[in-house]
């Protein structure tokens, strides 16, 4: 498969990166759209960046034109450790000034998952409208057999068609999760994928040796967005 990739000494180097091309793409989308839309990641890998963020390294951010979506979440309280939303507010969304009608957190209050599913759509409807979301820029990471937000091999969310956002039972702790699906995922303006670590090699080799001619067996290789896709790796995991 073909990637763009960009290749860094660790974490921290690849971190400091990434929140210098998002202060790049949050610049250009404000001036011509007034507003910066963003689908975070959860996992470990982008928590540096959000911490980096905070401390407002690189430029100021005009928070009050940034708008925090996430590309999944796992269907626990917002204040679970597990919460993608809880480790984001913690290393970004305490610390910096953006107002609370700017963050848009997965609905994990409201059950069946299902349910909630159908409400971050709605959610989503409101901000972006009837047409599937273009994020200005859409973070993910990357599972060790091959899963996006919570795309995970052979899951059917991945031939969804219509809806926006899907419930979905993972092979992971913990199994019941809400995703974007790639209906969503495609039409990113810009997607940045943060792989790190020596665990990631294996996969992004098998992505990489895979031919563009045929569909990917990996969630990761099925995103393929209609805008640019970066690949942010260190050298443990590009190595
Ligand atoms: C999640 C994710 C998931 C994550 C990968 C990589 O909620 O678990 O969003 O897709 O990005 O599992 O996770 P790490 O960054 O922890 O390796």
């Amino acid at each position: 498969m073909n990637m763009e990739t960009r290749v860094y000494p660790d974490l921290d180097a690849l971190s400091h990166a990434v929140l210098e091309e998002t202060h790049r793409i949050l610049k250009q989308a404000i001036a011509e759209r007034g507003r910066f839309s963003i689908a975070l990641s959860g996992g470990h890998t982008p928590a540096r960046m959000y911490a980096l963020w905070a401390e407002g390294i690189g430029a100021p951010t005009p928070w009050d034109r940034v708008h925090l979506f996430w590309g999944d979440e796992r269907f626990v309280p917002l204040d679970d450790l597990l919460s993608n939303y809880r480790m984001t507010r913690e290393t970004l969304i305490a610390h910096v000034p953006i107002p609370a009608a700017n963050v848009h957190p997965v609905p994990t209050n409201l059950a069946p998952p299902t349910k909630a599913a159908e409400a971050y759509e709605a959610e989503l409807r409101k901000f972006f409208g009837s047409a599937p979301p273009q994020f200005d820029l859409q973070l993910l990471g990357l599972g060790i057999e091959g899963h996006v937000a919570s795309l995970f091999p052979d899951s059917p969310a991945l031939e969804e068609k219509e809806r926006w956002v899907a419930a979905v039972r993972a092979p992971a702790e913990p199994p019941n999760r809400l995703t974007l699906t790639p209906v969503v995922l495609n039409q990113g303006r810009n997607t940045f994928f943060l792989v790190s670590g020596e665990n990631k090699r294996a996969i992004l080799a098998a992505l990489r040796d895979e031919p563009d001619s045929r569909p990917s067996k990996y969630p990761a290789g099925r995103i393929r967005p209609a805008g640019r896709s970066l690949w942010f790796l260190d050298h443990a995991a590009a190595d």
